[in-house]
């Protein structure tokens, strides 16, 4: 892993304005990725990233078989909810393709943040879902989140691993049909 651009978040220009959150990641082949703040305009490059990904990504991510219907419903998931929900993509600029996200929802209060990633099945086990999740553990921290929690199903290794040397606990529900991670950043003290 390999981080070439670290401005931070609320970093400010000098004019007063803040950094757009912008990193740039290579992959373990040295494709370079950039990874940056969703656009209302990554709508057709973000239905082609799902159409990049296997059944039983879209499952572990979506919960959900149908591709047609994910592709459908893409434009609420990449409707800009500001305050509430921050999307970064990760983007391979050529040719311009997305190849992942992360997902980061506060709840009203702000104290409390779920999370979520995907990396699209080719350029999975490159190191990318692992940096995605630092990048939104990053931002949780800024936006000052002290609760960062996901969902996982039990059948997803990988995201558990993950989780685990992220230093998320993990625990089940009552059903066991859902792992809930969870992790304080409760520096601020
Ligand atoms: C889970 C996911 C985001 C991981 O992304 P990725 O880019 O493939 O993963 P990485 O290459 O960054 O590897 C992350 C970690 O997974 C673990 N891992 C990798 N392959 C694994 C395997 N076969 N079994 C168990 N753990 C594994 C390792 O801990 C690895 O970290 P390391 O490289 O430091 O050892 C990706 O597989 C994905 O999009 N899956 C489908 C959607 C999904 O499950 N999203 C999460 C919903 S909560």
């Amino acid at each position: 892993m390999e981080v070439q651009e670290t401005r931070q978040l609320t970093d400010p220009e000098p004019s007063g304005e803040a950094h757009p959150f912008v990193r740039v990641f290579t992959l373990r082949d040295g494709t370079q990725a950039v990874v940056r703040p969703m656009q209302p305009e990554d709508l057709p490059a973000w239905r082609a990233m799902l159409e990049a990904c296997s059944p039983q990504t879209l499952w572990l991510r979506f919960e959900c078989h149908s591709l047609p219907r994910l592709l459908a419903d893409a434009p609420q998931w990449c409707l800009p909810k500001l305050g509430t929900q921050w999307v970064l993509v990760a983007e391979l600029l050529a040719p311009p393709r997305i190849i992942g996200e992360g997902r980061l929802c506060l709840e009203p209060h702000g104290e409390c943040g779920e999370f979520c990633v995907m990396v699209a099945d080719p350029w999975q086990r490159h190191g990318l879902g692992r940096f995605l999740t630092d990048c939104c553990l990053e931002l949780a921290t800024a936006l000052r989140v002290r609760r960062l929690v996901a969902e996982v199903l039990p059948e997803n290794a990988r995201m558990i691993a993950l989780l685990q040397s992220r230093g998320f606990g993990l625990h089940k529900d009552a059903h066991g049909q859902v792992l809930f991670a969870e992790r304080r950043l409760d520096h601020f003290g």
